[in-house]
């Protein structure tokens, strides 16, 4: 067996996947390689069925761009993740700035999610993204303002609602390892079950630095986990700051190694997607401008050696 997803399905996962974004979609090259189900059995849409794509203005629902996603996703026989219904960035002026009341903003997420749900059937989804700070707060979005914590409860209800079949979760950054944030999602996970409301997974997003992972990253998962939710990484990259050396072209195969290894020693770490697959449309140099090379194959399209750090992890 060789190739990430074929080697994730051999260790009993359901996918290996990665993120693409539509104007990727006219670098033919790119495009080839996204399609091959050896290496990737699942896509992400990075961008276009985020709220200000599919809901611009109240009620104007707009599913062109992630149609587009889905579709390739079908011709490829991959499987996709829906990312993400409710979010406090990438959030129109309409819903940020709308003055709305609780129950009116109740009724827009609503709806939101339930028209977004239900146009793309089947699905993985990102229900809610981000809910918390670091110090494991509620992030103050609207929606928490607005609503109160409930928002969230709200919008994965509407969501199994529209779509009993899809897989709901919520997700964050910063809760790889033991700490307020990842406490605080155990906690919040632990609740939503203990009243009953939908939820199926916790998405980590393993935005992670190369020589800092967290060492009881496996542990971490095995704790959401326990909770009785499926697990997955949903936008795993490796950063460090460039340029590139062998040294740390080496530390980042070992974490990616570890990382992957972590994923397929918890049973309910059912998969893993990396925030797009070349460092060519990485989002992390136009956020960190010292930093990138986060992903397995360089901006030339040429595997590096995270790409066997990776197929070790599911391997070995
Ligand atoms: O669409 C506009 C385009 O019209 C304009 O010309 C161009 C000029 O900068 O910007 C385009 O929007 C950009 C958008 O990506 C689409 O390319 C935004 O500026 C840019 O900020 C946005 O970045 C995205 C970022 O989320 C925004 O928060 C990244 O591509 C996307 O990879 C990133 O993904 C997030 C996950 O959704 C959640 N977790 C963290 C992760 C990384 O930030």
């Amino acid at each position: 067996v060789s190739g990430l997803a074929k080697l994730a399905k051999a260790a009993g996962k359901k996918y290996f996947g990665t993120a693409t974004d539509n104007p990727e979609l006219n670098d033919a090259p790119y495009v080839e390689k996204l399609g091959d189900l050896h290496d990737f059995n699942q896509i992400t849409p990075g961008n276009s069925m985020k709220w200000d794509a599919t809901e611009p203005s109240r009620g104007n629902f707009q599913f062109a761009n992630a149609d587009v996603i889905v579709n390739l996703a079908r011709k490829n026989k991959q499987i996709l993740r829906g990312h993400t219904c409710v979010w406090h960035s990438q959030l129109p002026q309409w819903v940020t700035a709308g003055n709305f009341t609780k129950s009116a903003l109740q009724e827009i997420v609503k709806t939101h999610t339930r028209k977004v749900v239900s146009h793309f059937k089947g699905k993985i989804w990102d229900v809610v993204n981000e809910p918390f700070n670091d110090d494991g707060t509620f992030r103050e979005s609207v929606f928490y303002t607005t609503i109160g914590p409930e928002y969230i409860a709200i919008a994965l209800k509407a969501a199994r609602k529209a779509d009993p079949h899809a897989k709901l979760y919520i997700n964050d950054y910063n809760i790889d390892g033991p700490g307020a944030k990842s406490d605080a999602m155990y906690n919040l996970v632990k609740s939503l079950k203990e009243q009953g409301v939908p939820i199926d997974g916790i998405g980590v997003q393993a935005h992670l630095i190369a020589g800092i992972v967290p060492d009881s990253f496996q542990a971490n998962l095995e704790r959401f986990a326990s909770l009785g939710v499926d697990v997955a990484l949903t936008e795993l990259d490796i950063r460090f700051t460039l340029p590139p050396t062998p040294a740390k072209l080496e530390q980042q195969r070992r974490d990616y190694q570890n990382v992957i290894a972590a994923c397929k020693a918890v049973k309910r770490c059912v998969g893993v997607t990396i925030w797009d697959w070349t460092d060519k449309y990485s989002w992390i140099p136009s956020v960190f401008p010292d930093q990138g090379a986060a992903l397995p194959w360089d901006e030339g399209f040429v595997k590096k050696p995270a790409y066997d750090g990776i197929a070790n992890g599911w391997f070995l």
